[in-house]
């Protein structure tokens, strides 16, 4: 039964009604329901929340260019994110609308707290207000003038009463926090940006608008009927008001939050606004604010005038939910932006999919059947495999920390390690040997053994991928629970005896892309370049280059490149090998990445140890004689030899190159 009784109150922002959904609200969405699903299964007392933001001018505004009335317009779009999540299966336990009457009235409370504490004045405000990001900017930040910095549109100039919140009280009070709290904000690289925009200086945030009244009014007793609150108020209110505050109260007791999602575009928000009106408010901090990155197209940003917004209905139609949950959480470090593209998602699902988990499967069902009418017993797996099993069980033992401190990809790479020690085992004993040799005790072991790594991993993806996971226990003939969780995933149990039922294959492999109209893109590309050779000297230079054998990037591109300063901690020589060195480097992050670099011809362990190095930090992991390599170091070579590019002077370890 359960092990533990912690709560895990588990977040996403709350969408704007705008639009409909596009690929990253489905991300986020996506996180929060694989954390919620882990929780669930680790027995937590979990509470999962989503929901869509419904106030403010842009709403108001969307929805007259549409001819309707702003409550019909926000409940028609605010039922197209709940259907879709629905559809997807996600594990909401409550869907919240800031239009909800009693998040209003939590909303108004919450006024009214603030301002009997003395965090609330009236006075006049004068700005430069962007509509589309409901933000006020100083003039000194807006581009030409005019523009706002954040989304590049126009702003307009708005002077108006308002009522204030004291965010400048809480600027020590936050850094303090902060500091404490190293984990607070997620990954640990964005907390800095945080902390350097508090240390810049808090002022006092504009909380009410004139302009328009589309909005929770004020609580009555200030008898000021033209005001509304500021949507990032009211929607930041809905993690409290979802649990009943100010209203019934009903689960208040989940609170404070474990961990909320959001994007890295409302960072600011949510970890300097959020936690300044909860310490008014006098309650406690959510545990971890983790902010994903952004997700592009095709090498592109995403928009409506592009037409190349990525539908996750779209997609998950045509590859499948299940695996499109998985390339999403899979491909992108948490924190960093990520690229969809139709060819990166089929070579997920072939390769990581298909050829590691699903060709196993096959392989047992196989096997079992051929030998054993399907038979599968466990009884002498630890008399036969018992290296392979400790080796199993100690991957599975580092997984759960990743997670919860949002390392999915690194959760997802792990977890594969125990697939890599089935199939290995399974090349390397061969049942089909073992059962010419006669030696039927050890093969049905081996049988044993590849199940019981199956079922461990399939319980472990299970928050990830849960439709794929039901049907393979299914096959397996157990059910993914708190019980089998604790038992196999969590401890060393195997299988009981049982009998394999046949599936089809779990991931066909795809040949072309499934989706015709996400292709234009890529043909837009190349046409574009060959109508784009009208000036001569363009053409001239990118015949020069071409020469060269140097192919033309966009900055853009070169960005895709995470290019950081490491240091090296540890070296060693790749046993055997007379080109590798073996680095342990720190490019800033929790961990030292591991590097295996062909340079031992030109210096020793000793001379790479305490020096500095560029590193390429978003390469794919790859195997260098059996060792696994989290990156590449810059280096320059000719006739003479091979040198290693380094900075200048000593920068800290994950400062960025560029
Ligand atoms: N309503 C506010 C949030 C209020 S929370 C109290 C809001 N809504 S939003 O609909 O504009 O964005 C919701 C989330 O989607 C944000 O976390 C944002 O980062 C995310 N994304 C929007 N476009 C995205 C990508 N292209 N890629 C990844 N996530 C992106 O902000």
């Amino acid at each position: 039964m359960s092990n533990t009784c912690e709560k895990a109150y588990i977040t996403t922002p709350i969408y704007y009604v705008n639009d409909i959904a596009h690929i990253g609200h489905a991300y986020t969405t996506i996180i929060a329901d694989t954390l919620a699903r882990y929780s669930r299964m680790m027995g937590m007392e979990t509470f999962f929340l989503t929901g869509t933001d419904e106030h403010g001018q842009k709403i108001e505004e969307a929805a007259k260019s549409r001819n309707k009335s702003t409550q019909a317009y926000a409940d028609e779009i605010s039922a197209t994110f709940k259907t879709l999540w629905d559809d997807f299966d996600i594990s909401y336990d409550k869907f919240i609308r800031t239009t909800d009457a009693d998040h209003m009235k939590g909303v108004q409370k919450a006024f009214t707290d603030m301002h009997a504490k003395g965090d609330i004045y009236k006075d006049t405000y004068k700005g430069h207000y962007c509509i589309s990001c409901e933000t006020f900017f100083p003039a000194i930040q807006l581009v030409d003038d005019e523009f706002c910095p954040e989304c590049g549109k126009s702003t307009t100039v708005v002077e108006e009463e308002s009522y204030f919140f004291r965010l400048s009280n809480y600027q020590d009070k936050l850094l303090q926090y902060y500091e404490d709290n190293p984990d607070f904000i997620l990954p640990r690289s964005k907390r800095n940006e945080v902390i350097r925009f508090v240390e810049g200086g808090l002022t006092d945030l504009s909380i009410t608008r004139t302009s328009f009244d589309w909005g929770v009014k004020l609580p009555k007793e200030f008898n000021d009927p033209k005001h509304v609150m500021y949507v990032w108020l009211d929607a930041l209110m809905n993690y409290l008001t979802a649990l009943g505050y100010g209203t019934d109260d009903a689960n208040i007791e989940q609170w404070p939050a474990r961990i909320q999602l959001i994007g890295k575009d409302i960072l600011r928000f949510h970890a300097i606004y959020w936690p300044a009106f909860l310490m008014s408010l006098d309650l406690p901090l959510p545990k971890h604010i983790a902010a994903h990155g952004w997700w592009t197209r095709d090498g592109e940003k995403m928009s409506k005038s592009k037409g190349n917004v990525v539908n996750p209905r779209e997609v998950a139609d045509a590859y499948g939910l299940d695996n499109f949950r998985y390339f999403m959480l899979r491909e992108v470090p948490f924190g960093g932006d990520g690229d969809f593209s139709q060819k990166a998602l089929i070579d997920r699902i072939n390769s990581d999919l298909g050829n590691d988990l699903g060709n196993l499967m096959n392989r047992v069902i196989g096997m079992s059947g051929k030998y054993f009418d399907g038979k599968i017993d466990s009884a002498n797996v630890a008399k036969y495999y018992q290296s392979e099993l400790d080796e199993v069980h100690a991957s599975l033992n580092k997984l759960e920390p990743l997670l919860f401190e949002m390392q999915i990809h690194r959760y997802l790479e792990e977890l594969w390690r125990p697939l890599t020690v089935a199939n290995k085992a399974i090349d390397m004993y061969q049942p089909w040997t073992l059962m010419k040799e006669g030696k039927e005790e050890e093969a049905m072991a081996l049988n044993g053994l590849i199940a019981a790594i199956l079922a461990k991993v399939s319980i472990m993806l299970e928050p990830v991928m849960p439709a794929v996971c039901a049907k393979i226990s299914k096959a397996l003939g157990f059910e993914i629970n708190n019980d089998t969780w604790t038992r196999m995933a969590k401890g060393t149990d195997l299988l009981e005896p049982f009998t394999l039922e046949k599936i089809d294959p779990l991931f066909p492999r795809i040949e072309e892309p499934l989706l015709e109209q996400m292709e234009p893109i890529d043909k837009k590309e190349s046409s574009k370049k060959s109508e784009k050779k009208s000036d001569k000297n363009e053409d001239k230079k990118e015949d020069k280059n071409e020469a060269e054998g140097i192919a033309l990037i966009g900055i853009d591109q070169f960005f895709q490149t995470s290019l950081k300063v490491g240091t090296v901690v540890q070296a060693e020589e790749v046993p055997k090998s007379k080109k590798l060195l073996l680095l342990q480097v720190d490019v800033g992050e929790d961990e030292p990445r591991q590097v295996v670099a062909g340079i031992k011809e030109w210096y020793s362990a000793e001379d790479m140890l305490n020096t500095q190095v560029c590193v390429v930090a978003n390469l794919k992991p790859a195997k260098l004689m059996g060792y696994k390599s989290e990156g590449m170091l810059l280096a320059a070579k000719d006739e003479d030899g091979l040198c290693m590019v380094r900075p200048e002077k000593p920068k800290t370890a994950g400062t960025n190159i560029g």
